[in-house]
């Protein structure tokens, strides 16, 4: 049996979908069995990250898990599950970890989750993916009121990686063991500026869309009306210092799953449906 956390979200939610779809045992951990919405044939079970001691139930017979990082107490949770019997952790992190920043708050969370499951001794695999296309689906409000979009850190090229390509690889780590001690940089296969993505939605939508880069200080008072100072920063400091490279581009996907990354433009046209309001 695989757990996966996050079951509702990007990454879990195409997991818990391509696990099924071959036919292996998988739970999805949800907050709210009431709200969540998984694929058919999904089972849900109930608890919270940030207290271990709700987890029993979801932990009981999983042989592997999915989990994400920055969660409280997680070296508590890494204990009982390995007292439940589970063997394998995958670890959602980001390219951040590497930089062990621990004055930076982003890069503080992913590295404490990596070095709590290496401290747990289980088997592990971290996946270190750049920024998801589906952040893409932050400019839905502004695509719902004009062809104008107001972009962050408009000179910043980013690997960003599909999802789907994430979650194919986690699946792979989660059921066999040839990806045990791995540190996997997952990028997709082009380095885009937000004004390049735009490019892309406006052929996808036929709409004459125009990127407008913001500012370092407009970016900063956006990121301030969505989110805490400290996360505020960590993301100055990545992008606006250039703390952190997500240029860079890695044929992990390629050599792990055998198929290459699926580009912005294959992302968006899956994704197509959402953008059509
Ligand atoms: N976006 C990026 O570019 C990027 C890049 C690298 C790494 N990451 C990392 O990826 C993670 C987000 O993954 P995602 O985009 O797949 O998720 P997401 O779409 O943001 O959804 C969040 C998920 O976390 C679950 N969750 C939230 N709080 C929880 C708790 N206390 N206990 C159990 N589950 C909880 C939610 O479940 P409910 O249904 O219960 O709300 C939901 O399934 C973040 O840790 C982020 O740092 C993101």
């Amino acid at each position: 049996m695989i757990l996966v956390t996050g079951a509702t979200g990007n990454i879990g939610g195409e997991l818990v979908t391509v696990l099924s779809e071959s036919g292996t045992q998988v739970r999805a951990l949800v907050r709210d069995p009431a709200t969540a919405t998984l694929p058919a044939g999904v089972a849900a079970v109930t608890g919270d990250l940030n207290r271990p001691e709700t987890m029993t139930d979801a932990l009981d017979g999983v042989g592997a898990l999915f989990l994400l990082p920055g969660y409280d107490n997680q070296a508590d949770l890494l204990d009982r599950a390995k007292k439940a019997g589970v063997q394998r952790i995958v670890q959602l992190s980001s390219a951040s970890a590497a930089l062990q920043d621990m004055d930076n708050a982003v890069s503080r969370y992913m590295t404490l989750s990596e070095r709590a499951v290496r401290e747990s001794e289980l088997a592990w695999t971290f996946l270190r993916p750049r920024s998801f296309m589906s952040n893409a689906l932050r400019w839905l409000p502004q695509l719902a009121v004009g062809d104008v979009v107001r972009v962050q850190f408009p000179d910043v090229r980013v690997g960003a990686i599909d999802p789907a390509d994430i979650a194919a690889v986690a699946a792979l780590a989660l059921t066999g063991d040839d990806l045990d001690g791995r540190i996997l940089e997952l990028t997709g296969p082009q380095a885009l500026r937000p004004a390049d993505q735009i490019a892309v939605l406006a052929t996808l939508l036929n709409r004459q869309l125009v990127a407008h880069g913001l500012t370092t200080a407009e970016t900063k008072a956006e990121l301030e009306a969505t989110m805490p100072q400290h996360y505020v920063d960590a993301f100055l400091s990545f992008f606006a210092d250039g703390t952190l490279d997500e240029e860079t581009l890695y044929p992990t996907v390629q050599d792990v799953t055998g198929r290459a990354p699926r580009t912005f433009e294959q992302w968006a046209h899956a994704h197509a449906a959402d953008f059509a309001h």
